[in-house]
């Protein structure tokens, strides 16, 4: 559990963990080799984690070497993935392409849904069927095979980030050219396709919509320092904003969080960014801003919706956030609400209306930005609030709490 106490602004300098959505696909993609892989900045999450027990599984060496994450694929003899690994991490569906690229076969139970609703996987079906791949589903299992990918062109209904991934890993493995249209244009994606080339793999065009594989290089270990994470970020600065304080930030390139930071700004804050830092200063009295709709990049992050809302709860005037990715992402809202906030939701919209005060709560994290934003909001009530389900906030951060309290924040984590 997180106690935190609120009222206090906050101020200092921080550097961003690792991506956490960049380590997740470039932890798969270790495997595409027979070799030793170093991932530099490497976050330490409970989903690095489950990452670390699949690959061990699977007959991997894994361990921490300092910040850094070595992988040792040599010793895969395993292209299967039990129910409870795959019910750890919900986005543990990334490593199929990958398996099916190196082994030529996968066996692997239906992710778990989560909490944000159901998460499909159709389109990653659907684009390793258009490689070749044969593909059985039954009782909630997959068994997959493809020995003989074939490259070709796959176009997403939607621009899936884990099915980009997917398609661009077991595209590797492929013979002959893939052509990734739709693709989804996130920089972690951008962060893969780095780590494939240092690997030896002929992979372009990520960031935009069409990425382009030739498949059945020669592929290698390598060593690669993963971006920062944009969304951690996002929370950092929306912390500040809601509070008041001043913060610079390391580690992060500005221009993967520019919508979030215009919406700062626009709320009140002052933010000055360049190639190394992100700074920014607040009043803490924010203002309500323009419609905020979430959309794949480079449009506004789901991922960064709730924590944005934290940061307007006390703002003068009213926010309208529509949520366009994930059916179920306003779970944190009712969590809010018993804090005082004053929050309308209609299904995909939610009208945040500034109040006066928050009242510390005692209040339970529904998943890990939601969960987030509940700490950003005890950061701002009078007198302390209690958050618990805190596993959902390591899922995704790697010391939230000792980060805010270095900040100036009075928080600690108690033992539940
Ligand atoms: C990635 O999830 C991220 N996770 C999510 O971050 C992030 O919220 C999401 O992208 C959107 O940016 C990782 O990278 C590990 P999608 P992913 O496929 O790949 C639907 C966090 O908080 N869809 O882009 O699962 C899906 O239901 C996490 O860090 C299908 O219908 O997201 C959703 O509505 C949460 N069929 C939409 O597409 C499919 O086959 C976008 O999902 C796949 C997705």
């Amino acid at each position: 559990m997180i106690a935190v106490e609120g009222g206090h602004g906050l101020r200092g300098e921080l550097t961003v963990q690792g991506a956490k959505n960049s380590v997740l696909p470039i932890l798969a993609a270790a495997i595409l080799c027979r070799d030793v892989s170093v991932i530099e900045n490497c976050p330490r999450l409970e989903d690095v984690d489950a990452s670390a027990a699949i690959l061990r599984h699977l007959g991997c060496r894994v361990r921490w070497v300092g910040e850094d994450l070595e992988v040792d694929s040599s010793g895969l003899s395993r292209w299967d993935i039990p129910d409870g690994l795959m019910r750890r991490m919900r986005s543990s569906v990334i490593f199929l392409g990958a398996i099916l690229a190196r082994c030529g076969r996968a066996a692997l139970s239906y992710p778990g849904g989560c909490e944000l609703g159901p998460r499909p996987i159709d389109l990653h079906l659907t684009a390793l069927r258009t490689l070749g791949a044969h593909i059985e589903e039954r009782g909630g299992q997959l068994r997959c095979r493809g020995e003989r990918l074939r490259g070709t062109e796959i176009v997403l209904s939607l621009p899936s980030v884990g099915a980009t991934e997917n398609a661009m890993l077991a595209a590797c493995g492929a013979d002959g050219v893939t052509v990734i249209s739709n693709a989804a244009r996130e920089p972690e994606i951008m962060d893969l396709q780095a780590f494939l080339r240092k690997m030896g793999a002929s992979v372009r065009g990520a960031g935009t919509s069409t990425v382009i594989v030739e498949g059945g290089r020669p592929l290698h270990g390598c060593r690669h320092r993963c971006i920062g994470d944009r969304i951690a970020a996002a929370t950092y600065l929306s912390a500040v904003a809601a509070t008041g304080g001043e913060i610079t930030l390391r580690g992060v390139d500005y221009r993967y969080l520019s919508t979030v930071t215009t919406a700062l700004s626009q709320a009140g804050c002052r933010i000055s960014s360049d190639e190394q830092h992100i700074r920014l200063r607040s009043t803490g009295r924010l203002r309500g801003v323009c419609p905020i709709r979430t959309s794949p990049h480079p449009g506004f992050p789901t991922d960064a919706q709730a924590v944005f809302m934290a940061a307007l709860l006390r703002s003068q005037g009213t926010t309208v956030f529509v949520e366009n990715i994930f059916q179920n992402r306003y779970r944190h809202v009712a969590e809010l609400q018993r804090m005082g906030a004053n929050i309308r939701l209609e299904g995909r919209v939610a009208v945040v209306c500034g109040v006066e005060r928050l009242c510390g709560a005692t209040v339970r994290c529904t998943d890990l930005r939601g969960g987030a934003a509940l700490v950003l909001a005890g950061l701002q009530a009078d007198g302390v609030t209690q958050v618990e389900e805190i596993h959902h906030i390591k899922r995704g951060y790697s010391d939230l709490t000792g980060d805010l309290a270095r900040l100036g924040a009075k928080i600690q984590e108690i033992e539940a």
